[in-house]
């Protein structure tokens, strides 16, 4: 087996396809040949801003669906053979082996899930990063201002959780308002009118229009208005000027609340509201993997949204789904499909 990567030499550089080691596991790893890998904003702004990597060159990427090649001597839960998704840490481990834009990747054992065989690589692979980033911003502690949910299960009931997830169309928001449902919380999400029925789908119970000029007014009324009433607050999944001006008034009129950001957050937040960044690559939702992910796929409560939107086959298209993920998406996933021997 010999291996490849679309290696990034440095800021500013463009993905150059090369042969790379194949991977050495340690004993709580495990090895993955790529069958599909996804592209997140994270690849394009590392590689445009230099943000994270000490090392050059790297390589990156944080999703990828495929199929066990080797377990290392403390891995018991997974064999060769089995179909998985895993997240990708090779911009917090600054181990080239970490990243998924390769042929072959390392996963630390806890961040690989298995996968229904029903279920394609393509549709898989968009749940790592998103996955985890949601998960963070809902579960974890409401009085360091997260959202401080309980942990979602396979058969839910309906909590006395109410929260308004703002971006509900993007990756982070379509698998925060499924954890969100799974937890039993009832979701008011935000997002433009032509994903109203996207939010639906992943099972949001009122959606609003970000454009709008009454979505303040709408929003405030739906979280005062009905069943349930512990309002536990907003998770900002675009975190950027234009969810501020929606975000913070939001909260204002509410009285306070929480507010989970993915960037930096506002510096406006009203007296008594608590804001935590999110930082999707942490060791606290890995318990989540084989107690919720795995079931909640094989059963249907977990959903592979956004979809996949396939923009090439091999290595050589990484560029190209970075490009097209910084030009802009709307409720879909870029995709890369990959061939390996
Ligand atoms: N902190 C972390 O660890 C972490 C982890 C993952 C992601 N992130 C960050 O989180 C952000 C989202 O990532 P993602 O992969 O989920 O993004 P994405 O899927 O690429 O986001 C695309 C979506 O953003 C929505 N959007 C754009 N501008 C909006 C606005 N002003 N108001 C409401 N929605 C808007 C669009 O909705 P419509 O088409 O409906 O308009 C579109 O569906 C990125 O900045 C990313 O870097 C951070």
């Amino acid at each position: 087996m010999t291996n490849q990567a679309a290696w990034l030499d440095g800021t500013g550089q463009t993905f150059r396809v090369g042969s790379a080691e194949m991977p050495n596991i340690d004993a709580n790893e495990v090895l993955i040949k790529n069958c599909a890998i996804a592209i997140n904003p994270i690849d394009w702004k590392v590689r445009d801003y230099g943000w994270l990597i000490k090392h050059w060159p790297t390589i990156l990427g944080s999703d990828a669906a495929g199929v066990v090649i080797d377990v290392g001597s403390e891995v018991h839960n997974f064999k060769k053979g089995d179909r998985v998704i895993g997240h990708g840490i090779s911009m917090i481990s600054q181990k080239p082996k970490h990243g998924t834009f390769q042929h072959y990747v390392a996963f630390e054992a806890p961040k690989v899930a298995k996968i229904p065989d029903s279920m394609s690589f393509n549709d898989a692979c968009v749940l790592p990063l998103a996955f985890d980033t949601a998960a963070t911003g809902l579960f974890k502690d409401h009085d360091k201002g997260y959202l401080g949910l309980e942990f979602p299960s396979i058969s839910a009931n309906p909590s006395d959780k109410k929260l308004i997830i703002y971006g509900g169309s993007s990756s982070v928001g379509a698998l925060a308002i499924q954890l969100a449902v799974a937890a039993g919380a009832y979701v008011v999400a935000i997002a433009s009118r032509k994903n109203f029925d996207f939010c639906r789908s992943c099972g949001a119970h009122e959606v609003f229009d970000y454009n709008d000029p009454t979505v303040v007014d709408e929003v405030v009324q739906a979280v005062k208005s009905g069943k349930p009433t512990d309002f536990v607050g907003i998770f900002d999944t675009i975190s950027q000027e234009e969810s501020y001006k929606i975000v913070v008034p939001i909260l204002e009129r509410l009285g306070s609340g929480n507010l989970a950001t993915v960037l930096g957050g506002p510096s406006n937040l009203p007296a008594g509201s608590k804001t935590a960044y999110v930082e999707g690559i942490n060791d606290y939702v890995d318990l989540l993997r084989g107690k919720f992910m795995t079931p909640a796929l094989e059963q249907g409560i977990l959903k592979c949204l956004p979809k996949p939107f396939v923009v090439g086959k091999g290595l050589e298209s990484v560029e190209k789904g970075c490009l097209e993920n910084k030009k802009g998406v709307s409720a879909k996933k870029v995709v890369i499909e990959l061939e390996v021997e």
